[in-house]
């Protein structure tokens, strides 16, 4: 994996956002997959003011969001799609019919992974999808455990994932869904370059085993070891077990 280790967080999302930028300027027809969480807010703040001043441009893009939480939908607060919503699309210029995310409370939850899992092949795979990393190795919400399911699939999410996800609740983590819908391992690893983003000191550990541990999936990141085109734009905290 290529790794860049920037001075700061606001540094490596700035680095992040050109980064875009300039894969947009290239292929206009982009197909971006795209996480929530807090560590890329700085990177989509960013790509709105580069929109603003004309250097980015998503009229032609297609976006992916990664995952969601079962029973929320767009219109509620907490869920990952109002948040990226919030947080880039009311910024940029990206066509909403070509903006997709996974609906939470969808009536059948399987088939709405695999109207995501078809939709994102239809349109011909991810071209660029950018990560972030959970403080215990996920990415997207793919859990550590025994296994790991390649399709976009229902999840039952680990405690701690759902304690780093209280913020967006007032804080109460019994008010975090259980559960989430993401997009799988396998898709994934068949995006044709990854950007993964991690910054201050709680990523460290995972960044570490992402990149020297071992292949498992008790560290789902570090089946990213797998992939010929995986870039990583780490700060100096996130980046000190190195
Ligand atoms: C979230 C998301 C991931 C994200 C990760 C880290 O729950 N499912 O896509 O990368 O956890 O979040 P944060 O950036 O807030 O640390």
């Amino acid at each position: 994996m290529d790794v860049t280790i920037f001075e700061s967080a606001t540094e490596a999302s700035r680095a992040l956002a050109r980064r875009v930028a300039g894969a947009l300027h290239l292929m206009p027809d982009l197909v971006i997959g795209l996480p929530a969480g807090r560590t890329p807010v700085e990177t989509y703040t960013e790509l709105c003011r580069l929109h603003s001043l004309g250097e980015a441009d998503f009229s032609r893009a297609t976006a992916f969001l990664l995952d969601e939480f079962v029973g929320l939908d767009a219109s509620q607060s907490g869920s990952f799609r109002r948040f990226l919503d919030e947080h880039l699309l009311s910024g940029v210029n990206l066509d909403p019919e070509r903006a997709h995310s996974l609906n939470g409370r969808a009536a059948d939850l399987d088939v709405e992974c695999e109207r995501y899992e078809e939709r994102i092949a239809a349109c011909g795979g991810l071209g660029l999808l950018l990560l972030g990393i959970g403080v215990n190795g996920h990415v997207g919400f793919n859990e550590p455990g025994k296994a790991l399911k390649s399709r976009t699939h229902r999840v039952r999410l680990v405690d701690s994932t759902r304690a780093e996800n209280a913020g967006a609740f007032g804080g109460v983590v019994t008010r975090v869904p259980g559960e989430a819908l993401s997009i799988g391992m396998g898709t994934i690893l068949r995006a044709e370059t990854i950007v993964l983003i991690a910054t201050g000191e709680r990523k460290a550990e995972a960044v570490q085993a992402m990149l020297r541990g071992p292949l498992t999936t008790r560290l789902p990141a570090s089946l990213l070891q797998l992939h010929r085109r995986v870039e990583v734009y780490l700060d100096r905290l996130s980046a000190g077990m190195l």
